[in-house]
């Protein structure tokens, strides 16, 4: 047990100490000031499950603080009419492209924002893509910290640049879905991970997150070193809020919340939605036992009055007190008019609680540049793409039409039926339309057969010159659903396309000399069933593109765009290419704690691969384009001597002074004649509650935990602004580097990536390359070149240093090599940091 001891790190640090948010946290702090007891946990709790929003907090609208709406998905307005369901963040990740992953979240803010959502459940990092099965590895960017550090950071800003506060989630370590959740029979799984690949590979894009301003962090349902997240000191109070100087607020994720005072004490700051595990009867851990506990002493006043600031802060800070839209949409229900008080059903008075608003705009420009960018070719032999639209095609699979029963027609998405253009549970968006391949395509080509059939139809005589199109899937989702015996990992299907897709793509190669494979996938799939058939010639594999899935194909199956994706991810010849740590889902315990220990460490997907020196079919960063381009004149420019540690933190400024004085048992008890609603989750106690806990608290019942402490610290000398010490973001060199269409027939963008390979001598051990930065490039003729510029920092050269608690340098007079080019195995040039010592 000690191998998993969690160190106590008291108090929860108060936020407001960064200079960017102090404006906010002086508001804050002043509004929280003017709020009674009771009107402070009612703002940090939800009023319970399914009462509009995904989540709603309490109000206190007496000094003009509003009901939070707190709303999935990831991929834009979940459970809402007239939005776009944009792209999923696997398929923007293989885009490489910073500005699509910016005007994505710009445009999902836009939405999120007139619907009146408040908090914005996304976007997702955590999964990271540990486990290839993974069921949820499609909401995030890709499986590589720095892919999914630039994804979020890009998303963060465009959204909270409309006013929504983003959530990043789920911190941490929430690597599967089986066994994610405590219930009361059963344990979830502990994440076993170890301080360096927290920070180097988990916590990374978290911290990126929290330096682009994220105003909230979900706490996952499962357990790090056998502490739950959502109750876990080290995690909240020493990792988020003081060595990454998280200035918003945490959040539980939906039910995972599992205590009052722990998890307060622990610094979390608001419970979601508000129900104890088992929702619906009113119940909550916060709330009503929150006001106790504070009355009681249990929870230390300034830690309430800390958790309640962080809250109205983040709202100030998006400048949500200045004309923020009201919610105008019910998740519950499509129609109209619906009760008013949800909890209340069927006792409710009804009223209009959708109104149908219009958010789309013309976001579905940039989905479908998502989608098509994102398009990404595996191989192309003979060049039989683009195809002409004169040429006759036959095109195979359910996937390639929409499902005939709309495709909505599963809730949350939860089937495979037709075109697959998401995975499926919290993360989806309900389609306004979904433009799926077959139409797009037979609008092009005037010659197209189409089988909708997953199993080979007998196609009649095949000329040479036919080329069949083949459209296979790969789904996963959240737990929640189980899809074809899929619970939500893909533990049934493995890394194999579903409704034997694998074999239409054989038969269809036994028949027509010219195959091409579309996948729409989740993640990784093994292809070598087929891949080396001579006539599969092409493959491209379309992620998950949203409403987009047509006109995005068919832009490039007929060559108005050249294919410019990548992939973000490894595509392994097989599964046990990756370490059984990682291809293994764990399973559930009788009475105690699934254990999963992170054993691979640092090398996951392609770290992994290369440090055993196995060649994937395609490796991380792999795409293809109808042009060919060079990198050359690389240069690298050195901005910053770097010392082996960053200089000295700079201190924490203004720490606020909260209150630790406990308020009269009269600010916790309901005004007389106070009609409440039932089910609905308040923050009165009765009176007798109320005159109970202030005797008890009077006699000192309640001790705090070993190790509790009510002086603020002043943090630990790796962080000192937002992300960390800002000196991590000291930018170490800069590299230029010429890339040049040298094709003569396509236009193309490129996508250029600078991997990083530390010295051979340092004392560490580390991946052989690892992505530090990327670049694409705007449409580049044939012929025509342009110079892109990569920026390494100082954090990029550092490692974890489990000793002093710091990052360090392990080379400051250089020796680190990064190397250029389109794919982790494609790198042309290399670039060497001593040349400049
Ligand atoms: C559970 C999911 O894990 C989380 O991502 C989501 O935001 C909540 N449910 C709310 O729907």
């Amino acid at each position: 047990a000690l191998d998993y001891y969690v160190p106590p790190y008291y108090p929860a640090p108060y936020g407001g100490w960064v200079a960017d948010w102090q404006d906010s946290y002086a508001k804050a702090k002043a509004l929280v000031d003017s709020m009674t007891l009771a009107e402070k946990t009612n703002i940090t709790a939800g009023t319970g499950i399914y009462m509009g929003c995904a989540g709603n907090t309490g109000s206190a609208l007496r000094v003009g603080f509003p009901q939070l709406c707190l709303n999935d998905s990831p991929a834009g307005v979940r459970h809402a009419d007239n939005v776009t369901a944009f792209p999923d963040g696997i398929t923007v990740g293989a885009t490489f492209d910073k500005s699509l992953m910016y005007q994505r979240g710009v445009a999902i803010g836009k939405e999120n924002r007139g619907k009146g959502v408040n908090v914005w459940l996304g976007p997702v990092v955590g999964p990271i893509g540990r486990k290839p099965k993974g069921g949820r590895n499609w909401e995030g960017f890709g499986a590589d910290p720095v892919l999914q550090a630039v994804g979020a950071r890009e998303t963060i800003k465009g959204v909270q640049e409309q006013g929504v506060i983003a959530t990043i989630k789920h911190f941490i370590g929430n690597e599967q879905e089986m066994y994610r959740m405590y219930n009361p029979f059963q344990y979830a799984y502990s994440s076993n991970i170890d301080d360096r690949t927290m920070h180097e590979l988990y916590a990374w894009p978290f911290a990126e997150s929290i330096r682009a301003g994220v105003g909230s962090v979900m706490m996952a349902y499962n357990a790090v070193n056998n502490t739950a997240c959502t109750q876990h000191p080290y995690l909240i109070n020493n990792l988020l809020k003081d060595e990454m100087g998280f200035q918003g607020f945490t959040q539980t994720d939906w039910l995972a919340h599992m205590s009052g005072v722990a998890s307060a004490i622990a610094g979390l700051d608001m419970d979601m939605p508000g129900d104890t595990q088992i929702p619906l009867f009113g119940n909550s851990y916060w709330m009503y036992e929150l006001t106790r506990s504070a009355l009681n002493g249990s929870v230390p006043m300034d830690r309430l009055n800390d958790a309640a600031t962080r809250i109205v802060a983040a709202w100030y800070q998006m400048g949500q007190d200045q004309g923020y839209p009201a919610t105008n949409f019910d998740t519950n229900s499509g129609a109209a008019v619906n009760p008013l008080y949800p909890a209340a059903w069927p006792n409710s008075p009804s009223g209009v609680t959708n109104e149908f608003v219009q958010v789309q705009a013309d976001h579905d420009v940039i989905a479908r540049q998502i989608s098509q960018d994102a398009i990404t070719m595996l191989k192309n032999d003979g060049n039989i793409l683009p195809l002409s639209p004169s040429q006759h095609l036959k095109v195979f699979g359910t996937d390639a039409q929409k499902n005939s029963a709309g495709p909505n027609a599963c809730t949350d998405r939860n089937c495979n039926t037709g075109t697959l253009g998401q995975g499926w549970g919290s993360g989806t968006v309900d389609y306004p339309y979904l433009d799926d391949p077959i139409t797009a395509i037979t609008a092009e080509a005037s010659n197209v057969t189409f089988y909708n059939t997953d199993s080979f139809p007998s196609v009649g005589q095949v000329a040479a010159s036919d080329v069949a199109i083949v459209f296979i899937t790969s789904d996963a989702g959240e737990n929640t659903y189980t899809v074809e015996g899929n619970h939500g990992d893909r533990d049934a299907s493995g890394l194999y396309a579903w409704h034997n897709g694998d074999t239409l793509v054989q038969s269809a190669a036994s028949k027509f000399s010219n195959v091409v494979v579309v996948i729409h996938t989740v993640g990784p799939l093994v292809l070598e069933n087929w891949i080396d058939l001579p006539s599969v010639k092409a493959v491209l594999v379309a992620h998950l593109p949203g409403q987009e899935a047509g006109t995005s194909l068919t832009n490039v199956l007929f060559g108005h765009a050249s294919p410019c994706g990548h992939l973000p991810y490894t595509i392994t010849k097989a599964e046990s290419d990756m370490p059984s740590s990682v291809t293994t889902l764990i399973n559930s315990e009788f009475l105690n704690q699934p254990q999963d220990p992170y054993t691979e460490g640092l090398y996951i997907d392609y770290r992994w691969v290369n440090k055993n020196n196995t060649k994937p079919r395609y490796a991380f960063g792999h795409g293809l384009s109808y042009t060919n381009f060079t990198y050359t004149a690389a240069s690298i420019n050195k901005v910053t001597q770097l010392s082996s540690y960053p200089p000295t933190r700079p201190a924490k400024s203004g720490i606020l002074n909260f209150s630790q004085a406990i308020p009269s048992a009269t600010q916790a008890v309901a005004p007389s004649g106070f009609n409440s609603i039932p089910r609905y989750i308040y923050s009165w106690l009765s009176q007798s509650d109320a005159n109970n806990a202030v005797s008890d608290g009077k006699n000192g019942k309640y001790a705090y935990p070993p190790g509790y402490s009510t002086v603020q610290k002043p943090g630990p000398r790796s962080g000192g602004d937002q992300g960390g010490n800002p000196a991590l973001w000291d930018v170490a060199y800069t590299l230029t580097v010429t890339v040049q269409n040298t094709g003569d027939l396509f236009a193309g963008k490129a996508s250029a990536q600078a991997y990083l390979e530390f010295p051979d001598n340092v004392a560490y051990d580390t991946p052989i390359i690892q992505l530090r930065d990327f670049e694409k490039t705007e449409e580049l003729a044939p012929g025509a070149s342009t110079t892109v510029t990569l920026t390494l920092t100082r954090k990029d050269l550092s490692v974890w240093d489990v000793v002093a608690q710091d990052w360090t340098v392990p080379a400051v007079d250089g020796g680190y090599k990064v190397w250029i080019g389109e794919a982790s195995d494609n790198l042309s040039i290399v670039c060497h940091t001593d040349t400049l010592k």
